[in-house]
């Protein structure tokens, strides 16, 4: 269920300490990258996209400028309005590049952005409130799962009901195993009816070493974006990370276009977590396997939208095919 800010962060407090206490117990040690995104860690990732080094944003912002016209021309097609509904949207950086061009067109829609962080979604309401005043825009605060929830539960009556278009940028897929991902559209696809949309963005198979530059970022901003997760759990959970004891490592296995996220234990040290009243030791050199970051294939992208009951897609990729934004149709 969405639920209003205080309620939402304690749940969020729970999962984390639900997380933390089966995450850091198990062998090898993991925690989930859904905590990444805490007001700093949405304000990281914010500064990540615009790294030198982060080829993703960039990429996906030029298909976006290059293809914003053609996608509203399949949004509107049959002349319906539609609602357009964004999961994690963030800052929604690039989404404003659609959401002004839409509006300039006239084009009759609501937008509906879902994101785990509370602050990055205020900021993003209000900004459009700004630049966007005439924009009907109903922020909603959850995780995916609440997100599948609501769009399930949207339904329409009369003439010329709006269509769903899901909006799934940045490749946040790439979070996902592929059980999971393969769950997830199965599920996002089922809650929708025949003629709405999904667009949604991957990151592509690449020379391994665009890929590795990216997540090994020269100022170190995806190290403090990594470590902030030990600093979340400090605040809330009392723990006692020494974040100088941890460094960050990530490697890419062009074999599976698999780019994993580790924290690693400098030294051999016992970490308290207060609220779970758990003492967690770490050995030399041990690691917490933090995130995965999917790179996908043009064969591996069909494939997921044939084995989740989307009917057709059509791809859209930038000038050095680095990304590609695909638009699924149920
Ligand atoms: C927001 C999930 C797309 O995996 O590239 C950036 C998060 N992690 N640097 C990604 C991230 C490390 C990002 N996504």
């Amino acid at each position: 269920m969405l639920t209003d800010h205080t309620e939402t962060t304690s749940l969020i407090s729970t999962a984390l300490a639900a997380e933390v206490r089966t995450g850091l117990t198990q062998q090898p040690k993991r925690l989930s990258s859904r905590f990444f995104y805490d007001a700093e860690g949405s304000r990281l990732f914010s500064e990540i996209m615009h790294l030198p080094e982060y080829y993703l944003t960039r990429s996906e912002y030029e298909i976006i400028d290059n293809y914003k016209d053609q996608w509203l021309s399949l949004f509107t097609a049959g002349n319906r309005p539609f609602d357009l509904i964004e999961l994690g949207a963030g800052d929604g950086l690039k989404t404003k590049v659609l959401l002004t061009h839409f509006v300039a067109q006239n084009a009759r829609f609501t937008y509906s952005p879902v994101d785990i962080s509370d602050t990055a979604l205020d900021e993003l309401t209000e900004d459009l409130a700004h630049k966007l005043p005439s924009l009907a825009v109903t922020p909603q605060h959850g995780d995916y799962t609440d997100a599948l929830a609501s769009i399930a539960q949207r339904t329409y009556t009369g003439t010329n009901p709006p269509r769903k278009v899901v909006l799934f940028l940045g490749s946040n897929i790439g979070n996902f195993t592929p059980d999971d991902a393969v769950a997830f559209y199965a599920q996002l696809s089922a809650s929708l009816a025949p003629g709405d949309l999904l667009l949604t963005g991957f990151d592509l198979q690449k020379h391994p070493a665009v890929i590795h530059a990216a997540y090994n970022d020269r100022q170190g901003l995806t190290k403090a974006f990594n470590l902030n997760l030990l600093r979340r759990i400090n605040r809330e959970l009392d723990a006692d990370f020494n974040l100088v004891n941890f460094d960050h490592y990530e490697v890419y296995d062009p074999e599976r276009g698999e780019a994993r996220s580790y924290l690693v234990s400098q030294t051999r040290q016992t970490v308290t977590i207060g609220a779970l009243d758990m003492a967690i030791s770490f050995d030399y050199g041990e690691i917490i396997h933090t995130e995965i970051s999917r790179k996908f294939t043009r064969e591996g992208i069909d494939q997921l939208a044939e084995q989740t009951g989307f009917s057709q897609s059509h791809w859209f990729t930038d000038c050095r095919h680095y990304f590609a934004d695909v638009v699924y149709t149920k």
